[in-house]
């Protein structure tokens, strides 16, 4: 007889699971009837009208596939191989012609996550992951699905809009060779705080002299300062490391969000290796999701392979940067308060709000942010913006 310890578990024991909290937030916002309503919670780019729209350059590939594809059979783990060439020289700048860097597409940034931390994991189990916080709610569960360690560490100083730069100096200098350090490649998010290029070589220092292995999340290169500018990071570390593990995402520089775009690479002590841990690479993609979508990586490999349309991506990714740094002014103009966000980067900044009066603004404005205090700087359209700074001064000064 099953005692109550040994007794099968059924699929109606599952305990519920809380909501994600950026999911969450799209379906609250979505359900708020109020035609008014400022929906700055999940990262999505919105234009001056607060619309979300296909990049010119994509729907235009989008057709030319349309037009001349002639087959859907399987690619294969590593997806369309052209795609990453393609990408190469964009992230990884002077280090593209390494033969010790490998990369292959995988289903969004999320997708290459989960992948590396599980190549990580298979190569060494106990390591440790140091994660300054806030990071992206997401991270952490990754890391812990795969059977890591997370170490964290304070990253922002609320308030201040500074990087807690000391601490996080620390903390990396207090790991053990083996141990990983997650970095935001640029555009951190949810604070907006990148490092500066100095403290680039900080980390790097603190890195190389401990042995760590480091991570770069990249996932909106090109909204920051500039495509080469955000790689700072990404090449500093490849420059000074013979391990590191890049996941990268193209959702938000090719619009292409729900079509999931992005790219893992892996760089080791030589070429054999190398080719060896992407064998782990493809073994694991199989195990998961076995190959990765075509569509989003087809579509991003006629627009980089044409120098016509290529020119034209360029120009819409700086039209969308531009915005970011725009309303980033605007926005730093309304109050002293808000000055900080003039000197952020990307997408995301979070304002020094308690959750209650995130809620209340939630209520009484029906503006929508992550209870964190995190918002989309271009979530709003440029008509809800003075509202929206109003809401918030209001808001801080209570
Ligand atoms: C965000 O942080 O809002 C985006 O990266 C979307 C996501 O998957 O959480």
């Amino acid at each position: 007889m099953l005692t109550e310890t040994t007794r099968a578990r059924r699929l109606a024991d599952l305990e519920p699971v809380p909501d994600d909290s950026l999911l969450k937030l799209i379906t609250l916002c979505n359900a708020d009837p109020r035609p008014d309503k400022i929906d700055v919670g999940v990262g999505v780019f919105r234009d001056a009208s607060g619309n979300t729209p296909i990049l010119k350059v994509m729907k235009e590939a989008e057709q030319r596939l349309l037009d001349t594809q002639v087959t859907k059979a399987y690619l294969g783990s590593a997806g369309d191989k052209c795609f990453a060439e393609l990408l190469r020289p964009i992230l990884l700048g002077e280090h593209a012609d390494d033969p010790r860097i490998a990369g292959a597409q995988t289903p969004g940034g999320c997708g290459a996550l989960r992948l590396g931390f599980e190549l990580i994991a298979i190569a060494n189990p106990s390591a440790r992951v140091f994660l300054g916080t806030p990071s992206w709610p997401n991270h952490a569960p990754i890391i812990g699905a795969v059977g890591l360690e997370v170490v964290e560490y304070p990253y922002y100083e609320r308030g201040q809009g500074a990087v807690r730069f000391e601490d996080m100096i620390a903390a990396l200098r207090s790991g053990e060779p083996g141990d990983v350090a997650l970095l935001h490649g640029c555009c951190h998010n949810p604070t907006g705080a990148d490092l500066s290029e100095e403290q680039w070589r900080d980390v790097r220092d603190a890195v190389v002299d401990r042995g760590l292995i480091p991570f770069i999340d990249i996932a909106y290169q090109g909204f920051g300062r500039g495509l080469d500018e955000d790689a700072f990071g990404v090449r500093l570390m490849l420059s000074a490391c013979d391990e590191v593990i890049v996941a990268q995402s193209c959702d938000k520089n090719f619009s292409c969000y729900r079509d999931r775009l992005g790219s893992i690479w892996v760089k080791t002590g030589s070429a054999e290796a190398t080719t060896t841990a992407m064998g782990h690479v493809f073994q694991l993609s199989r195990e998961m999701w076995s190959m990765p979508p075509d569509h989003p990586a087809a579509c991003a490999h006629i627009i980089l392979e044409d120098p016509e349309l290529r020119a034209r991506w360029l120009v819409e990714l700086e039209g969308m940067r531009n915005r970011i740094n725009s309303v980033r002014q605007t926005l730093a103009a309304a109050d002293p308060r808000l000055a900080f966000i003039g000197r952020q980067f990307g997408m995301f900044s979070m304002l020094p709000l308690s959750v209650d009066q995130v809620l209340k603004l939630r209520t009484d404005h029906a503006i929508y942010m992550a209870e964190s205090g995190r918002f989309n700087v271009v979530g709003m359209s440029d008509a809800q913006i003075d509202r929206f700074t109003a809401a918030v001064v209001e808001a801080l000064d209570a």
